[in-house]
Parts: C-alpha cells; structure tokens; sequence
C-alpha cells in the first residue's frame, strides 16, 4: 500500500510503497542510499545486494536528481536517530526520468532561480515558504470566521479607482475601460451595511513601476470592514489579528521557521498591546536620525525602519495628513488636517503590513474629496449611496499577504512568498 513519508513513524516494521522524487543518491561498496521526497517530508532508503533486487541495483545506476521513482521496503528506525525513520528498500522503479536537472545544488543567482521558479519551488526552503504562507492564510480565515465576520467576495474587475490612478492596472471589459482591482475595500463599505461585519480575501492588483523588496504586482490582501467601529476600535481588532496569525504560526510551523533559520525570539513577543504613535510622534523619531525628512512627507522605507526598529512590536502610526492619503479617509473633526487613517508597521523593518483606518461617512465631504482627487463622481453613485442612506461611522484595514509571509518567515525579498510572483519586469512562469 502507498503511504505518505510523514506518515511512515507510525508504520515501523511494515512493508510500505512510497512515491516521490530524487532528492539524492550516493553509493558506497555494497551499500546505495537514495534520499527520495514527496512533497510531505524526504526518507532515506537504504538498498543492500541480497536484501533488495537484482533489478532495483540495476535501475539505481539509472537515477538522477528528480527523478520520479516508486520504492517498496519495510520502515524502520534510524539505528542512531530517534524520530528519524528510513526504509530498508527491497525494489525500486523508476516512474519518470530526469536529465540534465536545471537547479543543482550549487548556488544560482536570483535571476536564473526565477527563471526556473516552477522548478524552484521542489526546494526544501521554498516549500518551507509555502507551507508557512498556507497556515498564515488558514489563520487570517479562522480569525475571522471564528467572530462572526462574513466572507464577502469583492469583485475583481472594478470602474474606478480606490487607492490612486497612479498605479492602476487597465484592462478591457468587452468595449468598456476597466481596472484590476486594487482593494476591495469600497465594496466592504457596501457588505458591512448589510452583514455587519465583513472581509474580503483575495487578489489585488497595484501597476508600480519600481523594483523594491516589497512591491508585487498581483498580491493577495485580507480586508475586513465594521460598521460602527472607530479608528482605535480598527486598532484594537488589528491588534488581536495580527497576535493571532504570528502566534499560531508559531505554533503549528515550527519545523518550517527553523529551515528558513528564523530568528523566532523576535517573534515571540508580538502579543497584547502594540505601541501607537500620532503621525507628528514618528516624525520626531525619523528627523533624529534623518534630517532631509521634512514633516508632511509619506514615510519611505528608511523612515518606517527608523520608527519601527525603536519597538520589539509592531507599531501603528495614526493621523497621517490628508494630504498625502487617500480621498475616503476621515478626517479627523478633533485634530483637523489629519485622517483617522492607522497604519501598521511589521518589525525588524519589514515595513508597512496593514493599512486601514476610519472612512468618511459624511456625503458632502465625500463628495468634494472625490472632486478634489480628480475621481469620476459617477463612479462613485453607489458608493455615496452608502452615505444617502444610513450613513454610519466604519473601519477597516488591509493586510497583505505576502509581506506578512515575507515577514513571518525573515525574507529578504517579497518574491519568495508568492508560487508565482509578478512582479516588475517578470511575468514569467
Ligand atoms: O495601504 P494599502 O494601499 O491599503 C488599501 O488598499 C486599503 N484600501 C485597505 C483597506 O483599508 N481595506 O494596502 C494595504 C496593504 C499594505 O499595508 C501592504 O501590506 C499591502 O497591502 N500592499 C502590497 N503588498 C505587496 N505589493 C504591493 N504592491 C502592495 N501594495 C500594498
Ligand atoms: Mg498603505
């Protein structure tokens, strides 16, 4: 019967078939030893003349890295390793050949791993990226799932813009101009009104024409939306998330995070209350340390390195000015020429991994914003709607995926977290 290579612990002492791929093979005297591995974990399977077949000893020589091959033998533990289990192999056959394997284990440069990405991903560390980014995304579902949220898909063909026209990804909707979405956020205002509370899952879409270790092209982004939460009542939920994503990852991705050599003490204490500062607090901490910074400026990655390397927390920066975002923020009547806008910055300098905050629920307001940002009002009809109709007080925010992934798992660029990242200059594979 075929088993799965986690699973072979509990099946010590029995005949077993497992099938998977060469991950190794080395032959000593009368001894072969073929690493074979199926995506679940990676087994020895020790091939000895008079134990195993004739055959088997002749289809070894045939093996090359990646192979796909079918083993049988019997399980049993490694003779000096507890929890390490190998297979006493008795034949062997191989499945599919493998020849000239692109990605040996010398080192490769960036652009060629790339290039082979599809290939890439059999490697031990990028699977590790993969099984953490999948429990990151079960926890972002269970979190919200488990109180009381609706799923309400956004759609991904949108008319208008929500986060600027800067970088909006154009596309044609039979004879119409249509745009990629870039958050689903607009649409949550809309759910929210009518379940509560809501959040949508899925991917987004931002045409920015620069290389940095942060920006994709196509990301997937969380965005939950309440009505009649406030900006702090956004923080507060924030907060419990972002506890709960980075804790049960923790948890459950050990092995994973000590493959990706984690530093795991430095996300240990991501739990409780996170520091929250006023727009004008961090810009006295980014001025200590850069002066060309000048107040009303958005924070470039430097700056929210400054501020967050201060805190073994991540941090939420309020009230940023109006001017520099976008045209749905509520400005604050309290402290005027500031939006009721929070941003979280990751530590360790990851940068920005949520930005949200409060919307502007006031249908006069909203409408002169929309004009001032160059918007179409009559995109916007259903969306003032909202406003006509029982206007209420709400929040929300997006988290991105990716940077979240990037983060958790100590990367040094976003790319890693995707199976097949876009981003600019590489739409290929
Ligand atoms: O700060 P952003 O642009 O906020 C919004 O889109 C809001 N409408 C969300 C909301 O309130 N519902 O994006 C939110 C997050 C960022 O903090 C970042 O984590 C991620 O999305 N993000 C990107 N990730 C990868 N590549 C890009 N180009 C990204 N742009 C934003
Ligand atoms: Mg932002």
């Amino acid at each position: 019967m075929r088993y799965y290579i986690e699973d072979l612990k509990n099946h010590v002492g029995q005949k077993v078939e497992i099938k998977g791929w060469v991950y190794n093979s080395r032959s000593s005297g009368k001894v072969k030893f073929l690493e074979v591995r199926d995506g679940t974990g990676i087994v020895p399977c020790i091939f000895f003349k008079g134990e195993c077949t004739d055959e088997a000893l002749v289809e070894f020589e045939k093996l090359s890295q990646e192979s796909s091959v079918k083993v049988t033998g019997s399980v049993r533990k490694h003779p000096k390793h507890d929890n390490v289990f190998e297979i006493g192999a008795e034949t062997l056959e191989i499945i599919g050949g493998s020849v000239d394997y692109p990605i040996s284990p010398k080192e490769h440069g960036t652009d060629f791993l790339m290039e082979n990405r599809h290939l890439w991903l059999r490697s031990k560390r990028q699977t590790a990226i993969l099984r953490v980014r999948h429990e990151i995304i079960s926890a972002i579902r269970d979190f919200f799932d488990g109180r009381g949220f609706t799923l309400t898909d956004a759609p991904i063909f949108t008319p208008s813009a929500c986060e600027g026209t800067s970088n909006l990804f154009e596309t044609k909707y039979f004879d119409e101009s249509m745009y990629l979405s870039q958050s689903g956020q607009l649409y949550m205002e809309a759910t929210a009104a009518a379940l509560g509370k809501v959040y949508c899952f899925g991917p987004t879409f931002r045409a920015e024409k620069s290389k940095t270790r942060r920006h994709l092209i196509e990301f997937w982004m969380v965005e939950p939306e309440v009505a009649f939460n406030d900006m702090y009542d956004n923080m507060d939920l924030a907060e419990s998330f972002v506890e709960y994503v980075v804790q049960r990852t923790l948890k459950n991705k050990a092995e994973e995070l000590k493959v990706l050599e984690r530093d795991i003490s430095k996300l240990e204490p991501i739990k409780g209350k996170f520091p929250r500062l006023h727009y004008n607090e961090a810009c006295e901490m980014i001025i200590k340390q850069n002066p060309e910074f000048k107040i009303g400026d958005d924070f470039g990655a430097p700056d929210e390195t400054i501020v967050s390397s201060q805190f073994d927390k991540p941090v939420f920066v309020h009230h940023y000015p109006i001017a520099i975002k976008a045209f749905y923020m509520k400005e604050d009547p309290k402290d005027p020429g500031y939006a009721m806008g929070c941003d979280l910055l990751a530590t360790e300098g990851y940068g920005e991994v949520i930005g949200g905050g409060q919307r502007e629920d006031n249908l006069e307001i909203l409408q002169r914003k929309i004009k001032e940002h160059d918007l179409r009002e009559e995109d916007f009809r259903w969306y003032n709607d909202l406003r006509r109709y029982g206007s209420f007080p709400h929040s929300g925010f997006g988290l991105g995926l990716e940077r979240t992934v990037t983060w958790i798992c100590g990367l040094p660029h976003v790319r890693e977290t995707s199976p097949f990242p876009r981003l600019y200059g590489r739409s290929y594979p």
